[in-house]
């Protein structure tokens, strides 16, 4: 089944099963490959997109479910230069290995959206749920209370 999907301001048709996760969409169909499979049942993080502005974990959207929402992907966060979020995680050389960061990247981004000047206690709120193994959790909330100054 064909769907037309709202991908970083740009329309792109997708030609796959309706149950078919978002993620392997971007990932496999459009190389949007920024957008990582961590565990693939929603436990990790590392898949998160926002739909509409806000985050979602792209392994558990059926592509069926997506509609005329507006996409962001990692790649398309920015639509010039950097975002605050990227500038603040090169600024504090937050990744360790990386793998996860864009995840983390996309909750953030949303967060400060809807808070500009998050509490310590909503940042924590937000990446609940979003699992870092090299463990950079204490750069990644420095980072955003930069992003946010
Ligand atoms: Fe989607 Fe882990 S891959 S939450």
């Amino acid at each position: 089944m064909k769907f037309t999907l709202q991908i970083n301001q740009r329309p792109h048709t997708v030609d796959a099963d309706p149950q078919m996760p978002l993620l392997w969409a971007l990932r496999d169909h459009l190389g949007l490959t920024g957008t990582k499979y961590g565990c693939g049942q929603g436990l990790c993080g590392a898949c998160t997109v926002h739909l509409d502005g806000q985050p979602a974990r792209a392994c558990q959207t059926p592509l069926s479910s997506v509609g005329q929402r507006r996409i962001t992907t990692i790649e398309g966060l920015s639509r010039d230069g950097e975002h605050p979020v990227q500038q603040a995680w090169r600024a504090l050389r937050v990744p360790q290995c990386g793998y996860c960061q864009g995840g983390q990247m996309m909750a953030c981004a949303a967060l400060l959206q809807s808070q500009p000047k998050p509490s310590a206690e909503q940042v924590h709120e937000a990446l609940a749920g979003h699992i870092c193994r090299c463990g950079t959790y204490g750069r990644i909330e420095q980072a955003v209370q930069l992003a946010a100054s």
